[in-house]
């Protein structure tokens, strides 16, 4: 964990503001001094997620996730505390400084290695493909109607009919095993030789969007299984990270980018003019994927294929991309065929005009609704009908909803009416219930005093207590005279709470400032997460009252434990002179109680 200095860490974390970070991943939306979106951690209809702009904290009420920046990224990305750190950097464009660790150093070097040694594959198979072994591959490539500036721009390329052609070029040019092997590139065979894992493939380079060479995809080049054989996950690979033909569509002038399956049609697309073509390979978009388009684009368009498989993952990609709050279309290729294969027989223009008709989300699921119901009979046409006026209920659009239930009155033969009674039945359904909750949020997080101080956890009076205490402290950093005085370092109970007290005390002492934002980046995920759900509990107006009540009560819990202690002993005493001491001291005790 402290491969990084202090210092460093805290940039890192100054130099990545939480609202765009989080606005990254979710769709959030102001309420007072706090942003509120849906929880990315567990499945919501309202927003119970938080972010605080100014303490940089998330929280969520729903299923009590929080911390601040490097917790959300390891959370959300799966990422532990150095990769996060280093995601974040990154994000910042900032250059971290060498890791002061053997193992951290090592992994950054291998990544480096496998990115060269995979452009230098790259080559090779490029060559191959423009050689006299290539010849076949070429056909293939020029039969399915691809040209040379496409295999350029592509970067594609042939993986020889041969064991070990790779491997051996690649160890001549004094590669070792090992980086050949994490590159995913060989595979060691029974004798302990390395083999090739691509051979007598098309071979499709996977660019990354700053154009490294991350990955490769090889294609048969008949109908043989498997048909695509894929790079393994490594250091610098993950499936559901990478776009395949992003590093080109990012540069598209158009504001729009079309998500396809597969390497060829996105490569059949752009030879065809459509140069903001992705496809995210052969899986349902990821919310990381989803991510990268945002970015990009004001309008993400998908294009999956018909059967069973790809409208799933065309509804999934639905779901990450509303999720993300983006504005998804979709677009359905007739007679099922897939882009590569349309464009072929239609040529560029009409598929143009394809994507010029792409349907709104909310269209695609009235479409997928008229399937699923079939309404020449009267049920069908009653759970259709309910079916639409539940999808309608989720849109915000004013302008749409209006739209949609014009023409579904024209096609339906129902009054606009009806439906919009329909509509608005549910509305105020969804409003109560919104209302609802927003109250028992409130009844959770309440302001004020002690009493009435709510607390989730199995913590005893004095934790809880000596939270509220570190936490007030940590905000009114001007109190710790009074504080440290009345309730010194070793008063605390043993663990997080002495530990916490402790690096708080010391800095004060110092005349530095204490910054609960910055303290809780070393914790594990799930301390800091309390910590911030209690630091959100914990609103105070009068900062120095309450400090003065805490302080009280933790007197008074103190003198409780002490007097509970000298009763104890009183019980099985037999020195009389003992007992008449023990008995003075309880007496103070209890003056001091009463005071
Ligand atoms: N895919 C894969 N492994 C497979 C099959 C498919 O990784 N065994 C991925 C590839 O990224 C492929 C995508 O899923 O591009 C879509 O699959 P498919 O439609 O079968 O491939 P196409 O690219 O359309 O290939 P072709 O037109 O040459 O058949
Ligand atoms: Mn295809």
């Amino acid at each position: 964990m402290n491969f990084y200095p202090d210092d460093v860490i805290e940039e890192v974390r100054l130099n990545n503001d939480l609202v765009s970070v989080v606005s990254e991943y979710i769709h959030l939306e102001r309420k007072g001094g706090s942003f509120f979106g849906l929880c990315p951690f567990h499945r919501e209809k309202t927003p119970s997620f938080s972010v605080e702009p100014t303490k940089q904290f998330y929280y969520c009420f729903g299923c009590s996730n929080g911390g601040n920046v490097f917790h959300f990224i390891m959370h959300i990305e799966n990422l532990d505390f150095v990769e996060a750190l280093r995601f974040l950097a990154d994000r910042a464009g900032m250059v971290l400084p060498e890791p002061d660790n053997k193992e951290e150093q090592h992994k950054i070097k291998l990544r480096k290695d496998i990115l060269t040694v995979n452009r230098e594959a790259a080559r090779f198979f490029y060559t191959a493909l423009a050689g006299k072994n290539g010849s076949r591959a070429q056909q293939y490539l020029y039969s399915r109607g691809i040209g040379i500036q496409t295999i350029k721009r592509f970067g594609l390329g042939f993986a020889l009919d041969d064991w070990s052609a790779l491997s051996k070029a690649l160890m001549a040019k004094g590669y070792g095993e090992d980086i050949l092997i994490s590159s995913g590139l060989s595979l060691k065979n029974k004798n302990g030789k390395l083999n090739d894992r691509f051979r007598n493939r098309i071979m499709f380079p996977i660019f990354d969007l700053r154009g490294n060479v991350v990955a490769f995809g090889g294609r048969v080049m008949d109908d043989t299984l498997p048909k695509y054989i894929n790079s393994p996950e490594t250091l610098c690979y993950s499936k559901g990270r990478e776009l395949y033909g992003m590093h080109l569509a990012k540069k598209s002038l158009e504001k729009k980018l079309l998500i396809v399956e597969g390497y060829m049609d996105v490569i059949s697309l752009h030879q065809a003019g459509i140069d903001f073509a992705v496809a995210s390979l052969g899986t349902a978009l990821t919310n990381m994927q989803g991510r990268v388009l945002k970015k990009y684009a004001e309008e993400i368009i998908i294009s999956y294929d018909t059967d069973t498989a790809g409208r799933k993952a065309t509804n999934r990609g639905i779901e990450v991309l509303d999720q993300l709050g983006c504005r998804a279309k979709v677009l359905q290729i007739p007679e099922g065929k897939d882009p590569d294969e349309f464009i072929r027989k239609n040529g560029p223009e009409k598929f143009k005009n394809l994507v010029d008709r792409a349907i709104s989300h909310l269209e695609y699921k009235i479409r997928q609704l008229k399937l699923k119901f079939p309404t020449d009979n009267p049920d069908g046409k009653l759970a259709f009908l309910n079916g639409v006026a539940d999808l309608l209920t989720e849109k915000e659009n004013i302008l749409e909803r209006e739209m949609v239930m014009k023409n579904i009155s024209r096609d339906y033969d129902i009054t606009i009416d009806t439906l919009q009674a329909e509509v608005e039945r549910r509305l105020n359904q969804k409003k109560r219930k919104e209302k609802r909750n927003e109250f028992n949020q409130k009844k959770r997080s309440l302001t004020g005093s002690i009493g009435s101080f709510s607390v989730k956890r199995k913590d005893g009076p004095r934790e809880t207590h000596e939270h509220m205490l570190l936490t007030l402290l940590s905000r009114e950093n001007h109190l710790y005279s009074v504080v440290s005085e009345r309730y010194p370092v070793s008063s605390y109970s043993e663990g997080s709470n002495r530990e916490m007290a402790e690096v708080l005390y010391q800095k004060l002492s110092d005349g530095n400032d204490f910054l609960l934002e910055e303290y809780i980046t070393k914790l594990e995920p799930a301390k800091a997460a309390m910590i911030v759900g209690f630091s959100k509990d914990c609103n105070f107006e009068e900062p120095e009252k309450a400090i003065e009540d805490i302080l009280k009560k933790l007197e008074t819990i103190k003198l409780r434990e002490e007097m509970k202690d000298i009763q104890a002993q009183l019980k099985n005493i037999n020195d009389v002179n003992e007992e008449q001491r023990l008995k003075r001291q309880l007496q103070e005790i209890i003056q001091r109680m009463c005071r």
